[in-house]
């Protein structure tokens, strides 16, 4: 890990945590393997973003914070998905949705972030959304494609596909190979994902 990257001091426009807290309650939050996930997307997404014009500062937090709901009781996100009114059809799915979908609204509480920018990346950083911000990219490449992911044939085909473009490559390419493996393992497809798809992937041609 590069120390300076590691390093890097906030400015207190985004969070009135520093670094070394935010962190401190992520390992808190976390077991150590997803808190080193954490680690390493965070360093991917600040990679992500000096290749590709976005806050460093912005790209740290976001990939410290996207996960901070992933080991969470099943029973705070059903009181969350009802006490804040959010789509019924969550219930039908579990913590790979909720974490993000739902786990956003606790790192807006709870670790005192409220650039909507930062929630909206943890919120699609699993099943995307049609309308992804720079920052939205990012979080959801650098979750995929971190080093410490390793899925035959896909994962090195999708780093390439964000080498050369992040939108029109990495997006694209993950948004597909998501949608073909939860098609292929007969594993039930949330709404969203099919939206996202559509948004992203296919390839447009006109008369
Ligand atoms: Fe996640
Ligand atoms: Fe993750």
């Amino acid at each position: 890990m590069n120390k300076s990257e590691s390093e890097i001091s906030y400015t207190g426009k985004y969070t009135p945590l520093s670094r070394t807290e935010l962190v401190k309650k992520l390992q808190e939050a976390l077991t150590p393997s997803r808190f080193n996930h954490v680690l390493r997307v965070e360093q991917t997404a600040i990679q992500l973003a000096q290749k590709y014009g976005e806050s460093v500062e912005k790209a740290s937090i976001a990939g410290l914070v996207h996960d901070y709901a992933k080991q969470r009781p099943d029973a705070d996100f059903i009181r969350a998905i009802k006490q804040y009114r959010l789509d019924d059809n969550l219930l039908n799915y579990g913590n790979a949705i909720w974490h993000g979908v739902v786990g956003w609204l606790f790192v807006a509480k709870e670790l005192q972030i409220e650039n909507i920018d930062i929630l909206k990346a943890v919120e699609y950083h699993t099943v995307g959304h049609q309308y992804m911000s720079k920052l939205a990219q990012i979080v959801y490449m650098a979750d995929y494609i971190e080093p410490g992911r390793d899925f035959p044939g896909g994962v090195s085909k999708a780093r390439e596909a964000t080498e050369i473009s992040l939108a029109a490559g990495g997006v694209s390419c993950q948004t597909q190979q998501t949608l073909s493996y939860l098609i292929e393992n007969k594993l039930p497809v949330y709404p969203q994902t099919i939206i996202t798809y559509n948004a992203w992937v296919p390839v447009q041609t006109k008369e």
